[in-house]
This record gives C-alpha cells, sequence and structure tokens, in this order.
C-alpha cells in the first residue's frame, strides 16, 4: 500500500525520509521516490522497484535541504513504472505532490486541465493534483492546496511541498490515513505511524475532511473550509513491531478489519447505481464477443478458487452464459476445452502463483481470451492477460486471504452487472437493486467488525476441537468452502465444507455428540431446505453455530448459537458471511497459540508447482 513520509526542519531531510520509507518497506510497494527542497532547487528522485534501486539512483550523494516529502507506490492507475512513481509535479515544477488513495474524477479533471494548457507526463490520478494546486496558486500555498483538494472526490491522503513557499508542508485527508509528528523545531508528516516513530511519539490524527499546514514550528489545522479545527496530541505508546500492525497483534486482524475500506476502494470510480452505470476501464471484451461466447471458464488456485465458485453463481445468473470453475492445477493438465469461444476468467492476488500463470498461458496458447482479476498492477498475471480488472485491496501480509477474498467478490460483482448490462440480460432496476445494495457492503462489514467480541467467544469456546464442519447451499456452501479452508489454515483444525444437502451421502457419519457444525443460512429461497438438514446434525447432537441474516428469529429454535449478518442483496450475502469465518478461524487460532499471519508449511505468494 502507498506510503507517505515528510519532514520540516533543521536536520537533512533525505536521510529522514529514506529512513521513513524503509520503515514502511513491510507494507509491500512498487516503486519508491523523494523530492527535497534546497534554497536554490528542488530535486525529485524516483523509481521503479525497491527502496535500494532509489538509493542506487542517488550513488549515496543524497540531495541537501532541509524540507522534504516521500513516497512507497502500490500501483493503482498506471503500472509500476519510474514516471508512474511519485512525487509528482506541475508543468512549472514548482509543486511536489505525493498522495495515497484514488481519484474518482481525475478523468474528468485531467480532460478539464489539459484544455487548460497543463502538459501530463504520467498515467496516474495523482498527477492532476499538483496541476490544480499550480491552477489555484495566488501566493499561497496552504490556500491554492485547499481549493485543489475541494475539487476532488474519492480517498486522498496527500503531501505538498513548494519551492514557492519553501518552509511550508502542507497536507490534506480524506479517507486515507495522514498524521503529523511532532517534533522540536522540526515536524513531519506520515500515513502511518511506523515511519516517524523514531524521531517522535507525539502526534496529531487528522481525520476526513481536515488538512494541515506544516513549518518547523507550527502546526495549523483547518477543514477544508478553511475553519479552524482544534486537535489533541495523541500520545504514541506502540512498539516498532505493534505499530507496523497498526496495534492489531496480527496482520491477518489488521487485513479483516481493512476490508470497508478496501470494499469501497474497489467500488470508487467503477459503481454508479443511480446512471445505471459501471465503469472498469481495463476490460474492453464487447458486447459481441460476450454474444459468441459459448462458456466461461473461471481457473484460480486457494482462496481465489474460492472466489471464483462465488462467481460462478453471479455471473450465471447475471449473464446466463454457463460458468465452470476449476483450481488451476486441474485444469492445466486435463486438456481443458477451451477455445476461441470462451473465456477464461483468472484469479490471483499475487498474480505470480505458478499454477494459475500456467493455466493462463495454455488458456491463451488455446485461442481463447483472458481476463485476470488481480491485486497487483504489473504482476505476470495483469501483463499476460487480454483484460484486467484490479482489486484495490491495499498488499496483504498475512499468509491467510481475507481483504482479497472479499474484494475479489466484489470485482466479480461489479463484472457481471457490466456484463449484464452489455448483453442485456438484467433489467434497470435489478441493477440497481444490487449496485445499491453493493454500495453499503463496506458499512455492513463495520457492523459485523463492531461486534467481533461475539464471535471471539463462540470461538475460544470450540477451539479446542479437533473437526469441525461448515454446512450450507448455493452460494452458503461457496463461503463454508472459504471458512473452512481459514480454520484449516491457521488454526489446524481439521473443518471441511459440505454441501449441506450431501451430508446424508455420507457425512452425517462423522457428526456425532458435541461435534461443531457451523451452518449458513442467508439464502431465502433455500432456507426450509437447509433448516432440515440442520435438524439432522442437531438429531445427532451436533453443537450448531447459524450464520443467518439480521432477523430471523425461527433459526434460534433449531439451533445451540445464531450469529447474525445485517440484510443484503441476496446475490451479496458471501461478502458479509465470510467476515464472521474469517474471525472465528483468527480467534480460535489464536487461543491455540498459533503463529497466525505465518502458518506451518504455508507459504503467501506460491511460485513454483
Ligand atoms: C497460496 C496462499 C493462499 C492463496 C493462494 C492463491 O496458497 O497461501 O492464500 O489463496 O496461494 O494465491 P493467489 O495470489 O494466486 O491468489
Amino acid at each position: 500500500m502507498c506510503g507517505i513520509v515528510g519532514y520540516v526542519g533543521d536536520r537533512e531531510a533525505a536521510p529522514i525520509l529514506i529512513d521513513g520509507l524503509k520503515r514502511l518497506e513491510y507494507r509491500g510497494y512498487d516503486s519508491a521516490g523523494i523530492a527535497v527542497y534546497n534554497s536554490s532547487s528542488m530535486t525529485v528522485i524516483k523509481s521503479e522497484g525497491k527502496i535500494k534501486v532509489l538509493e542506487d539512483k542517488l550513488g549515496g550523494a543524497y540531495p541537501e535541504g532541509h524540507i522534504g516529502i516521500g513516497h512507497t507506490r502500490w500501483a493503482t492507475h498506471g503500472r509500476p513504472s519510474d514516471v508512474n512513481a511519485h512525487p509528482h509535479s506541475d508543468c512549472s515544477k514548482d509543486f511536489i505532490v505525493v498522495h495515497n488513495g484514488i481519484i474518482e474524477n481525475f478523468q474528468e479533471l485531467k480532460e478539464w486541465l489539459e484544455s487548460e494548457g497543463h502538459h501530463f507526463e504520467s498515467e496516474t490520478d495523482t498527477e492532476v493534483v499538483p496541476h490544480l494546486i499550480e491552477h489555484f496558486y495566488k501566493g499561497d500555498l496552504f490556500e491554492a492546496v485547499r481549493l485543489a483538494v475541494q475539487k476532488l472526490e474519492g480517498s486522498f491522503a496527500i503531501g505538498v511541498i513548494s519551492s514557492r513557499e519553501p518552509d511550508t508542508l502542507v497536507v490534506a485527508r480524506q479517507s486515507s490515513p495522514l498524521i503529523v509528528g511532532l517534533g522540536k523545531g522540526e515536524n513531519y508528516i506520515a500515513s502511518d505511524i511506523p515511519a516517524i516513530l523514531q524521531h517522535t511519539r507525539q502526534v496529531y490524527i487528522l481525520k476526513d475532511g481536515e488538512m494541515a499546514k506544516i513549518t518547523k514550528n507550527e502546526v495549523k489545522i483547518t477543514d477544508f473550509e478553511g475553519n479552524p479545527v482544534s486537535k489533541e496530541i495523541f500520545q504514541v505508546k506502540w512498539d516498532a513491531v505493534a505499530a507496523e500492525k497498526g496495534g492489531y497483534p496480527h496482520f491477518m486482524l489488521k487485513e479483516i478489519h481493512e476490508q470497508p475500506k478496501a470494499l469501497r476502494d474497489t467500488m470508487t470510480g467503477r459503481l454508479y447505481p443511480e446512471k445505471g452505470e459501471v465503469k472498469l476501464d481495463d476490460i474492453r471484451i464487447t458486447k459481441e464477443e460476450l454474444e459468441r461466447l459459448r462458456k466461461i471458464f473461471i481457473v484460480a488456485c486457494g482462496t481465489a478458487y474460492h472466489a471464483g465458485v462465488v462467481g460462478k453463481y453471479v455471473i450465471e445468473k447475471l449473464t446466463r452464459i454457463p460458468v465452470e470453475v476449476d483450481l488451476a492445477s486441474e485444469f492445466r493438465y486435463r486438456n481443458p476445452m477451451v477455445g476461441e469461444d470462451t473465456l477464461v476468467i483468472i484469479i490471483s492476488q499475487s498474480g505470480e502463483t505458478a499454477d494459475t500463470l500456467a493455466a493462463l498461458r495454455e488458456s491463451k496458447e488455446l485461442g481463447a481470451r483472458v481476463l485476470a482479476i488481480t491485486n497487483v498492477v504489473g504482476s505476470s498475471v495483469s501483463r499476460e492477460a487480454d483484460d484486467v480488472l484490479y482489486t484495490w485491496a491495499g498488499p496483504e501480509i498475512a499468509v491467510a486471504s481475507t481483504k482479497a477474498y472479499s474484494t475479489q467478490l466484489v470485482a466479480l460483482n461489479l463484472m457481471a452487472l457490466h456484463f449484464g448490462k452489455l448483453l442485456g440480460t438484467i433489467s434497470d432496476e435489478e441493477f440497481k437493486e444490487m449496485a445499491l445494495a453493493m454500495k453499503k457492503l463496506p458499512e455492513q462489514v463495520k457492523a459485523i467488525l463492531d461486534a467481533e467480541g461475539e464471535i471471539k467467544t463462540m470461538a475460544e469456546r470450540y477451539a479446542d476441537r479437533e473437526h469441525l464442519f461448515y454446512i450450507g447451499r448455493g452460494l452458503d456452501y461457496a463461503v463454508a468452502m472459504e471458512g473452512a479452508l481459514k480454520l484449516k489454515e491457521i488454526s489446524y483444525i481439521h473443518a471441511e465444507a459440505y454441501a449441506a444437502g450431501e451430508l446424508k451421502h455420507g457425512t452425517l457419519a462423522l457428526i456425532t455428540e458435541g461435534v461443531p457444525v457451523i451452518s449458513l443460512v442467508t439464502q431465502d429461497h433455500l432456507y426450509e431446505k437447509t433448516l432440515s438438514n440442520i435438524k439432522e446434525v442437531k438429531a445427532r447432537d451436533a453443537a450448531v453455530i447459524a450464520l443467518a441474516n439480521e432477523g430471523d428469529e425461527e433459526i434460534k429454535k433449531s439451533v445451540d448459537h445464531v450469529i447474525y449478518i445485517p440484510r443484503t442483496h441476496q446475490m451479496l450475502t458471501p461478502v458479509l458471511a465470510v467476515v464472521p469465518l474469517q474471525l472465528f478461524a483468527y480467534y480460535a487460532a489464536v487461543a491455540r497459540g498459533c503463529d497466525v499471519d505465518k502458518p506451518r508449511n504455508l507459504a503467501k505468494s506460491v511460485t513454483v508447482e
């Protein structure tokens, strides 16, 4: 995920910036850069790749100057490259900007600025910001930034310096974290505490809609209207390791909690319920090409495969094109019936999984069109596919995938809506209903996370078991598979997911007194059927935990415990239902003393067969 660090004071800025960026390395990034100003010139040095590459570029001679900003980039708009790396500047090269987040309306701003004579160099959304500041600058940097941010839609944390006002750092925040670190005769900015923790523990945490003018001796905070904001100093008590995890004990828990933002980001600038529009810029497949498709294959590994199982239901329902889901390691060796009339959707968080990549190549060889859903811009999968749909989850560090899965689900829904719209297989009303429901998902996930204590208690109660079952039908079965995988991966409890109707064909033999069965009952049209299966396991004295829709009082009569999720569109329940299952696995693993972020025998990215 992108990182920001900045400094103003009497010390040399460059070493502080480079050190700060290194302390953000654990978050993952693909390029880095710094800008430093001294009394006569602004030096901007940036580079694709690791900070080491940037340091090599500096050749041991850091630019001199007492004010500067630095950035590590995790590409969203525009592939990783020297030109797309931050900081970015305007035409005059006087206004220098680093940015985290996504500027939703950058395209229209860019077109307007170009018509005003501005010239752009990069493919990024960020570059509109320095040009806007240049446009508004009338002798007051803070005021120019204030007017610029009022034009921005989307999420942003920005840091700005300028040779026109060389002792001032200006920052602004909207839906992307930003802090101001306080020193003596010096001040700092950062997107994350670890970047500046070795210098200060006193920080201002900016809220959405706030900005600050920072000199070495003063910090002035206002809202975007320019009204002063008074703020208490936050005393950081975390050590460096806890700070990297944002105060959470594990990356996995941090990433589970990042889901509302990740989901929102993945929909940013793409979904417009009222206009009936989905904009997916890197998907170029046309209506005619879609009409020629005989079949869609979804191919992936692990958690991404489970997202694909959900995708099958959604795509078939909204496009009426048959979908087959396959494990990449199986697909590539079974001479798949793929040709020019086939679309192959490849899902991969990392975009580098060896089996998935091989399946992609095999599909292309056979003449299929390949669409990739991935989280990493510039990854092998993204480079080799014909069409790409990025999840904007930010880097995932914990081995067990969480926010990548939920954003893959949202991406699949966006894609299915887009295809359904092109093909005319969904009505305007259906589109709007689903799109509006999607927009609500981030806050609904937040509501589940706010009540995590209850799931923790439940997980601790069953953490000593050696076997656990997950059952459900339809989309609930698809989510059950991911729930079981999460539990296996990190707690080492043997967990199996079963299509509820299949229990009686074998698995019921394993249900004995006290065996926990997590039963998903979010699908209204399958409710009665699943309820009968719950009764079957209850009759064998299983301990049943139901995962049900809010308002379902009936279910209480048939089970031992109920976990509720907020009501959403029936096609979207997996995005909510998976969250309690992730938390259940996490807290069970913690209770068993497992190494949650690095489970035994597993790797985050499997680049060998
Ligand atoms: C590994 C990881 C899983 C992941 C799978 C596929 O097994 O441990 O969490 O789901 O690879 O990875 P990908 O990056 O292709 O989604």
